[in-house]
């Protein structure tokens, strides 16, 4: 008997299918609505192939309210994971309406379905960008958020768990927990999933797979002037199967209310070591080019990680070397 029924929004993503993954192992019921603006049909072939069903999937854009009502009207919820969104920090810039218009849109769309069918559990992805410029680069959760937010990307981030929060003041049986990730890489240890994003990227890792694959030239490095031990910006890379676990960690644990995590491992890593670690794993040179700053980069942050110890029982336990072998594990399967 399943432990409960999930619809997993933006499932066939790159969290959400890892996360997906994990909930069927652990003996959850899970069905999975997502766009594919982002993603591949196909990830459900793998998502069966790793965890030995093929969850239901709704081909739905959270915009369209009608389609929407449909599948929780039959659907019978206990929880949504809200991982669907768009989450290029740079298109946001050029394109905030549409940005504005799918990732707040669509999750008040999802909000007034769950009232109405009386799903009252919600996890939702949310992001490091939320707490904006610190003066300190360790993040905990106590800290403000929203005040010096660089892209319309981050900000729909902190609209959203700003919704949230109203949504839980306004109905008491509303248990609402927000994720705060820090930076997610790495691939499901079977290579058969991974990050494949349908367009072009931005971030660091995904553009690191394209120079391997020889489909960018090579590495442009942000920087090497930054106030840090070797020059390049510090981030906290979180393994996206510590992440998947993470949400498992944190939906075990809701009740009415809000509830707030970082997750992230605690510690920073710079683009210099990042770059060092994939070529120790894959045992070849990555053609590397140190260019200036980018705009809006901050020079060094990471998690503090306590709160989801102490909490949930939470913690990473791989590596980003271990991050660094699944990706090419998911390189070699997919190419
Ligand atoms: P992803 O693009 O791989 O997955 C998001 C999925 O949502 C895609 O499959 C896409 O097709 C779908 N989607 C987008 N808009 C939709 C809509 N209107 N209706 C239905 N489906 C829609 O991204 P990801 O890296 O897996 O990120 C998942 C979530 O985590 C996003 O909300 C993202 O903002 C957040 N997040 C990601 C990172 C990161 O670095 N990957 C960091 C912090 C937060
Ligand atoms: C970015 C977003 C942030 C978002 C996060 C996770 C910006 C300014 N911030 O953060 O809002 O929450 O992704 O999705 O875009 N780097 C290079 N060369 C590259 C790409 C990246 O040197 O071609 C460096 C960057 O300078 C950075 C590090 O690699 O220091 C990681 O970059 P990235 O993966 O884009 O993540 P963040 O900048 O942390």
């Amino acid at each position: 008997m399943s432990k409960g029924k999930i619809l997993v929004t933006g499932g066939t993503g790159y969290i959400g299918s890892h996360t997906t993954a994990e909930l069927i192992e652990a003996g959850y019921e899970v069905e999975i609505l997502d766009n594919l603006c982002n993603s591949k049909v196909e990830v459900l072939d793998r998502i069966e192939k790793i965890a030995g069903v093929r969850p239901k999937f709704y081909d739905v854009d959270l915009r369209d309210a009608e389609k929407l009502a449909g599948v929780f009207k039959s659907g019978g919820f206990d929880t949504v994971m809200h991982f669907a969104g768009l989450k290029a920090v740079g298109e946001s810039v050029e394109q905030p309406l549409r940005y504005y218009e799918n990732n707040v849109g669509g999750t008040i769309n999802l909000l007034e379905c769950m009232q109405e069918y009386g799903c009252k559990k919600i996890v939702f992805s949310s992001s490091a960008t939320v707490y904006g410029v610190q003066d300190t680069p360790k993040y905990v959760e106590t800290m403000s958020t929203g005040g010096t937010i660089s892209s319309p990307y981050g900000k729909t981030k902190y609209m959203i768990e700003e919704i949230l929060k109203d949504v839980t003041v306004a109905d008491s049986a509303f248990a609402v927990t927000i994720l705060r990730y820090f930076n997610p890489i790495g691939a499901h240890r079977s290579g058969l999933l991974g990050e494949d994003p349908n367009d072009r990227p931005n971030n660091l890792m995904p553009i690191i797979m394209k120079v391997a694959k020889g489909e960018i030239g090579e590495l442009t490095i942000f920087g090497d002037d930054y106030p840090t031990p070797d020059g390049s910006c510090v981030r906290d890379y979180i393994h996206v199967v510590d992440l998947a676990e993470g949400h498992l960690a944190a939906m075990e644990q809701m009740g009415p209310g809000v509830q707030i995590y970082n997750l992230g491992s605690g510690a920073g890593t710079s683009v210099f070591e990042m770059v060092k670690a994939f070529e120790k794993a894959s045992g070849a040179e990555l053609p590397c080019r140190v260019i200036g700053r980018r705009a809006g980069d901050l020079a060094e942050f990471y998690a503090d990680p306590g709160l989801a110890k102490e909490k949930l029982g939470w913690e990473v336990k791989l590596t980003v070397d271990d991050a660094m072998e699944d990706t090419l594990r998911f390189l070699r399967t997919s190419a």
